[in-house]
């Protein structure tokens, strides 16, 4: 299913992307690898975007979700497609910054935005930030007042439904840890004390339901409660808001048995119901933001990892361990992911051997595939697993201090590095040996 939409195979038996040879690539850059199908991406931009301008009478935007996968090139990607920056962080807004990315294209999310990082916002006049809690509108209140700023806000509610998903990535249920309730009364406790202050602008409400949903029932269902919220907000305060911000969360396909999903039917499904749903409740079409992040990065990624040691357990199963592991992809030990993987060197051989792909990491949770049909694996095979361009990269952690493998952008026209991998040097870099250790002898 990848081959033919993301890599192809060549004459030489081996993956390709964009006419590059994955394998060359690999020993060009090194594995573990974060690559990346350019135009892929930009091709998710545009059918989100470009379904929006024509599914919606309103106005609308796309927000990239950085948290999917950032780096300052992806932000400038996401800023020449047209679409916005969805930022949970002060790394996250640094990040998109440095990268030039327009601030008033900026929304700032987060459920525990550190009073440093909304100063960060303030200063930087970060152009939309989506507020959580009454606590955090509070200090914000304060903030702003205190810069002598007047700062356009979204407020976050849960719309107490949830997506069909792993739990993890759950969202908007009543007992999330994200978002002001609308049961509880607590989001219109927030709206009345934003329209009561003359430092924020409440411009709209949002809310993020969950990932990896693969269709839009629970988006729409959640864009009715929040109109309903919108019709009381306007005829209580006598205000229609601006803006309805439906998050993201739309699934991708990590292995051939999944059900590919259509953005277009996606949103246009999304944007009629907001349509309609204004219409009914005689409001004002608000401008209709979506957030991706999955389903813009994920399938146009792979990683490249370099097959080590071949165990095999007679009558139990056979592991190939790769040179990453959970480091590079927590997904599997995290909420048992599944992947598809092929040998970019042997694209073309029979898959004559089931193979369980392990990590390097000391855990023995650290299994990336199990039970992989592929050709009996061989040392120094350069394997590609698939849809891991999203959570992927954002997630690295540095266990066993493995160092974070770089990242290329493949375009016909070249094959780009956009993050160097990290050295052992930079590992230690930061860390500091104190004044009364280095005085002892350590024999
Ligand atoms: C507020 C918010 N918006 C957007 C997203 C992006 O979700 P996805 O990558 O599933 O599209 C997330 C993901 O957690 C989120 O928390």
């Amino acid at each position: 299913m990848f081959v033919g939409e993301v890599v192809e195979i060549n004459e030489k038996n081996h993956l390709e992307m964009q006419g590059w040879d994955l394998v060359e690539v690999a020993s060009q850059h090194g594995t573990p690898l974060y690559v990346y199908n350019e135009e892929y991406m930009r091709r998710k931009c545009r059918q989100y975007l470009e379904t929006m301008q024509s599914g919606y009478n309103g106005e609308g935007r796309i927000i990239f979700a950085g948290k999917a996968f950032l780096t300052l090139a992806m932000c400038r990607l996401v800023q020449e497609e047209g679409l916005c920056l969805d930022v949970a962080s002060g790394g996250e807004i640094y990040t998109a910054l440095q990268a030039g990315f327009p601030r008033e294209k900026i929304y700032f999310h987060g459920n525990n935005k550190t009073p440093a990082e909304i100063d960060m916002a303030l200063e930087n006049r970060v152009g939309n930030i989506v507020v959580d809690n009454l606590m955090e509108l509070d200090y914000l209140e304060r903030a702003a007042g205190e810069k002598g700023l007047r700062v356009d806000i979204l407020l976050r509610v849960k719309p107490g439904v949830t997506g069909d998903t792993h739990k993890y990535i759950q969202t908007g249920q009543v007992d999330s840890k994200f978002g002001l309730g609308v049961a509880d009364g607590q989001a219109m406790t927030a709206v009345k004390n934003a329209m009561d202050s003359s430092s924020l602008r409440l411009k709209g409400l949002h809310c993020h339901i969950g990932s990896q949903i693969k269709e839009s029932s629970a988006h729409q269902l959640a864009a009715g409660v929040l109109m309903d919220l919108m019709q009381e907000i306007n005829s209580l305060h006598g205000v229609q808001l601006e803006e309805l911000n439906l998050g993201g969360g739309l699934g991708i396909r990590h292995t051939s048995g999944d059900a590919p999903v259509i953005i277009e039917d996606y949103v246009s499904s999304v944007a009629e119901t907001v349509y309609l749903g204004c219409q009914e409740r005689s409001l004002d079409l608000p401008r209709l933001s979506l957030e991706p992040g999955r389903s813009i990065a994920g399938e146009a990624g792979i990683t490249l990892y370099t097959v080590g040691n071949i165990k095999d357990i007679p009558q139990t199963r056979t592991y190939a361990a790769v040179d990453g592991g959970m480091m590079d992809n927590l997904r599997p030990a995290l909420y048992n992911a599944e992947y598809e993987a092929m040998l970019a060197n042997r694209a073309g051989e029979e898959k004559n051997s089931v193979v369980t792909v392990a990590g390097k990491a000391c855990e023995s949770g650290d299994i990336l595939i199990r039970d992989c049909r592929l050709p009996y694996p061989r040392r120094g095979d350069t394997m590609a697993v698939f849809s891991t361009g999203a959570y992927h990269y954002s997630m690295y952690s540095w266990y066993n201090r493995v160092p974070r493998p770089g990242v290329v952008f493949v375009r016909k026209d070249g094959v780009e590095e956009v993050a160097r991998r990290a050295t052992y040097e930079e590992m230690v870099s930061h860390e500091l040996i104190p004044p009364h250790m280095k005085t002892r002898s350590c024999s």
